[in-house]
C-alpha cells in the first residue's frame, strides 16, 4: 500500500534558509501540476546515533534496538511507502548536515534487509528520488560528490532511485535562492515534472 503523498524532507539546520525555500518551491511545483506533499523538517529532529552494534543483523525484521525510542522508523517507513521523495538539503564541510547524516546511518537496518533479500524490502516498488543540495562556495568540483553519493546508496536501501540531483553552488546567504530567479524556476518545474511522472507511473 503507497502512503497517500510523496514526501519532501527538509534538512537544513537554519529554518527559512535556500534548502527550505528549495522544498517550498519543488512543493509549488507539484501543486501547480494538481498534487501535493508532505514535508518534514528534518534538519530539526534529533535522532539516536547507530551504535555499530549490528543486531539488525539478527533481529526480526532487522529491526534497529533505537526503532521505538525516536522517530527515525516513522521516517523510513515514509520513505519506504512514499510514491517519490524529495530531499533539500545544504553542503556542511563537503557533506550533508550532521543530522540528515544519523538518520541515514540508522538505515543500516535497511541495508541490511535489502542484503537479506527480506521481504519488506523486495516487495516494494521502485520509485524515484529527487534532491535538491545547495552550496555557499561558488566553485569546487566535488562539492556535492560526497552527499549525492551517500544518500543515492542509502536511498537504494529502500528501492528509491535517486535521480540528478539539483545542484546550487554560490548559494550562501539565506536570501540567496529567492534571489535567483532561474534557479527558482528550475525547481519549480522540477517539482511539477517530478509530480506528472508519479502519475503516469501509476497507470
Ligand atoms: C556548518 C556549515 C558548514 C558549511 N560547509 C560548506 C562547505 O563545505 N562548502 C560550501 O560550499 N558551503 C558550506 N556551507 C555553506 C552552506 O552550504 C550555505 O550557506 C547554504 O546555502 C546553507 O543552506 P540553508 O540556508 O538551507 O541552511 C556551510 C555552512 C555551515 C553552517
Amino acid at each position: 500500500m503507497m502512503h497517500q503523498l510523496p514526501v519532501i524532507f527538509a534538512c537544513s539546520h537554519q529554518r527559512g534558509g535556500n534548502s527550505d525555500h528549495a522544498a517550498v518551491l519543488f512543493r509549488e511545483g507539484m501543486r501547480k501540476a494538481g498534487g501535493d506533499a508532505e514535508t518534514v523538517m528534518l534538519g530539526d529532529l534529533d535522532f539516536n546515533h547507530c551504535t555499530g552494534c549490528l543486531k539488525c543483523r539478527k533481529t526480526e525484521n532487522h529491526r534497529c534496538m533505537f526503532a521505538k525510542k525516536d522517530g527515525a522508523q516513522v521516517l523510513f517507513e515514509k520513505i519506504m511507502h512514499a510514491p517519490f521523495t524529495f530531499f533539500s538539503s545544504p553542503i556542511y564541510f563537503y557533506h550533508l548536515p550532521s543530522r540528515l547524516k544519523t538518520f541515514i546511518d540508522r538505515g543500516q537496518w535497511g541495508f541490511e534487509a535489502m542484503n537479506a533479500s527480506s521481504e519488506l524490502i523486495t516487495s516494494l516498488p521502485e520509485r524515484p528520488a529527487y534532491a535538491c543540495l545547495v552550496a555557499g562556495r561558488p566553485k569546487g568540483e566535488n562539492l556535492f560528490e560526497g552527499g549525492l553519493l551517500t544518500l543515492k546508496f542509502f536511498l537504494r536501501f529502500f528501492k528509491a532511485d535517486l535521480q540528478p540531483a539539483l545542484t546550487f553552488r554560490g548559494i550562501d546567504n539565506p536570501q540567496d535562492l529567492k534571489n535567483d530567479p532561474d534557479k527558482c524556476r528550475q525547481l519549480i518545474t522540477a517539482g511539477a515534472e517530478a509530480w506528472q511522472r508519479s502519475l503516469t507511473h501509476e497507470r
